[in-house]
């Protein structure tokens, strides 16, 4: 099957992404034709640093590979060397109602933040990603929860595309894991955690041993004492059970017996321990990889040329489609 996925290089990656998305890229990777994108264009729908860019799209492609991507089975590239994005994009645009852009769930809540700057491509960015998607007549979209409605919408468009100019697209799926699919933040359980709020909300993947420590020891826990699992009554334990699950493989059940009858404090720790062994090899590889650029470079220029073949064999049958060849 086809997959396809990307992640913006804005903000900080943090545990979030990598539990909910990029660990479940792995096992899809096995059996199937992935590609895996930098998705640089939706990063400059919001206020960003133009001379930090190269450098957090070559961190994004960075944590890809460490994280277990192989370049050699799975296309890995950056989205605005492949033209025929916009291109695509532009098309989808004619044949999308606004009306199904502004109800988009991200719309909402990143035009509320910077309200005197919602520029068009805040509210098209849902066109640019289903652009992503069905350039690749992909079949899989592996995202966390908040882009479900992103790809239910790009499975409409492609719907619309078919029914108006003949069948074209294979319609896309979103797959999202089932359990840690919404990581928490560590200070406010009830929000998710996020690139863009304050570092103590988080884990970075290149966060320090110390850093790790300071910040599980002072992430939010719950009255009581138990170590159990219960969002709505424990936000904050859950949400430190959910993460050691994911990164343990162990089940939340396993998790609650290891630690009965232990304190908090005694389980943070243990947390703290498996997340600097877990996150240890990012910092290493980062430096790897800093120390010698030509690799990700060479990684990133051939992905870029499989992709555009792919992505032009769709835009052919799409500009005949459309009348436009
Ligand atoms: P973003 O951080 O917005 O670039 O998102 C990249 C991918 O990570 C998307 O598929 C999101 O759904 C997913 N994601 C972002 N934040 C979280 C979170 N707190 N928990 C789970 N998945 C997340
Ligand atoms: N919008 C996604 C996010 O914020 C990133 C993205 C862009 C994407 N294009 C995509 C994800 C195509 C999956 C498929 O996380």
């Amino acid at each position: 099957m086809r997959i396809f996925s990307g992640i913006q290089p804005s903000g900080e990656i943090h545990l979030g992404n990598y539990l909910a998305v990029i660990k479940p890229w792995l096992d899809l990777q096995t059996k199937n034709d992935c590609i895996f994108c930098v998705v640089d264009w939706h990063a400059i729908t919001v206020p960003y640093e133009p001379k930090n860019l190269q450098r957090k799209i070559k961190e994004v492609a960075t944590i890809y590979l460490t994280a277990g991507i192989n370049p050699e089975k799975s296309i890995v590239f950056t989205q605005s060397v492949v033209k025929e994005h916009t291109e695509l994009a532009w098309l989808l645009n004619t044949i999308t109602p606004i009306g199904d852009l502004q109800r988009m769930t991200q719309f909402k809540e990143k035009s509320a933040k910077q309200i005197k700057n919602v520029c068009a491509g805040l509210l098209n960015y849902p066109i640019l990603m289903a652009a992503d998607i069905l350039l690749y007549q992909t079949e899989i979209v592996p995202v966390g929860q908040d882009q479900k409605q992103h790809v239910e919408l790009a499975r409409e468009i492609a719907r619309r595309f078919n029914a108006k100019f003949g069948e074209t697209f294979t319609l896309p799926q979103a797959q999202i894991i089932k359990i840690g699919a919404k990581i928490m933040s560590l200070t406010e359980p009830n929000k998710k955690m996020s690139k863009s709020d304050k570092p103590e909300t988080r884990i970075g993947l290149f966060d320090t041993p110390e850093q790790i420590k300071k910040k599980i020891g002072s992430s939010t826990t719950d009255s009581g004492k138990e170590i159990k699992y219960n969002p709505a009554e424990k936000p904050g334990v859950s949400n430190l059970l959910t993460i050691y699950s994911l990164l343990s493989d162990k089940t939340i059940k396993d998790l609650e017996n290891e630690f009965a009858g232990q304190n908090y404090q005694a389980f943070k720790q243990k947390l703290s321990e498996l997340l600097i062994e877990k996150l240890t090899p990012f910092r290493d590889k980062k430096s790897e990889l800093e120390n010698n650029p030509a690799i990700i470079d060479k990684i990133l220029a051939h992905g870029a040329s499989q992709a555009e073949k792919i992505a032009q064999q769709t835009m052919k049958k799409v500009r005949v489609a459309m009348g436009l060849l």
